[in-house]
């Protein structure tokens, strides 16, 4: 495990040491129970308040399903999430997609750089906003950016940047022209504090 990943998994244990929280799936559980169990991190109706941990609240099934069949598998990277997912079937996994789809994605605003999020604003519009809509605030088979939690979009960025995690192929183009036409892997700083300050 690499330092940034072991400072990672340390604002993670420290979250569910706090709520004392337990994994065990149960069958046969409703929606709203197996849900319960993604509270202590993800928040009570999947809006999160811990930086290292995404808001999953409104997220599409489609998205949804796809990041959990991933971490089971390990085809994407994670601190916590592939042991967790490990725990439920696909019929599990679809029925907290639509659990959570249904619920709203609260954004209380986060404290960002203004200057930066205006230069980001400005970026994103030329090297994201084609796949991550209004704002990043569509989320249809890609994640939501907007007012998703600053220091959860720098590790999922670095991911990407570090081949730990497979983006889609025009995904990757427009990373590796941001990269090479705006200064290297900085450019996408100014970026991330635009989305995670969209109210
Ligand atoms: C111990 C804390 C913890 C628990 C419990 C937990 N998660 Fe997570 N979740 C995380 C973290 C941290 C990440 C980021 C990936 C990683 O590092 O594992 C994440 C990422 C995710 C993502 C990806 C979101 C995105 O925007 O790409 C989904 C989906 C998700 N979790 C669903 C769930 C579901 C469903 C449950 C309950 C069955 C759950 N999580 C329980 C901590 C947790
Ligand atoms: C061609 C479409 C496309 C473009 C352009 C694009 N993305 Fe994405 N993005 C995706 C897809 C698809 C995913 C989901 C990848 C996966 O997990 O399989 C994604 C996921 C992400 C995630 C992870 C979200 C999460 O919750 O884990 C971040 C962060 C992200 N993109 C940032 C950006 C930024 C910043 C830009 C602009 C520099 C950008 N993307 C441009 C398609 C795109």
């Amino acid at each position: 495990m690499t330092k940034s990943s072991f400072h990672r998994l340390l604002r993670i244990v420290a979250i569910v040491g706090a709520t004392g929280l337990t994994t065990s799936a149960f069958a046969q559980a409703s929606p709203e129970m197996l849900a319960n169990t993604c509270a202590g991190c993800h928040g009570p109706d999947g809006s999160s308040t811990g930086p290292a941990t995404p808001t999953i609240a409104s997220l599409s099934v489609d998205y949804f399903v796809l990041s959990m069949k991933d971490y089971k598998s390990g085809k994407r990277p994670s601190t916590v999430m592939g042991r967790i997912a490990k725990g439920y079937s696909d019929d599990d996994i679809a029925a907290m997609a639509k659990h959570f789809q249904t619920k709203p994605f609260q954004r209380p605003g986060q404290k960002v750089d203004a200057d930066k999020a205006k230069a980001g604003k400005a970026l994103a519009k030329k090297y994201c906003e084609s796949c991550h809509e209004d704002e990043g605030k569509v989320g249809e088979g890609v994640g939501v950016l907007a007012g998703q939690m600053l220091p959860y979009l720098l590790y999922s960025i670095d991911d990407f940047l570090d081949g730990k995690r497979e983006p889609e192929k025009r995904q990757k183009v427009k990373f590796d022209a941001l990269v090479k036409e705006q200064g290297g892997r900085g450019a996408f700083e100014p970026i991330v504090h635009y989305y995670a300050g969209v109210k």
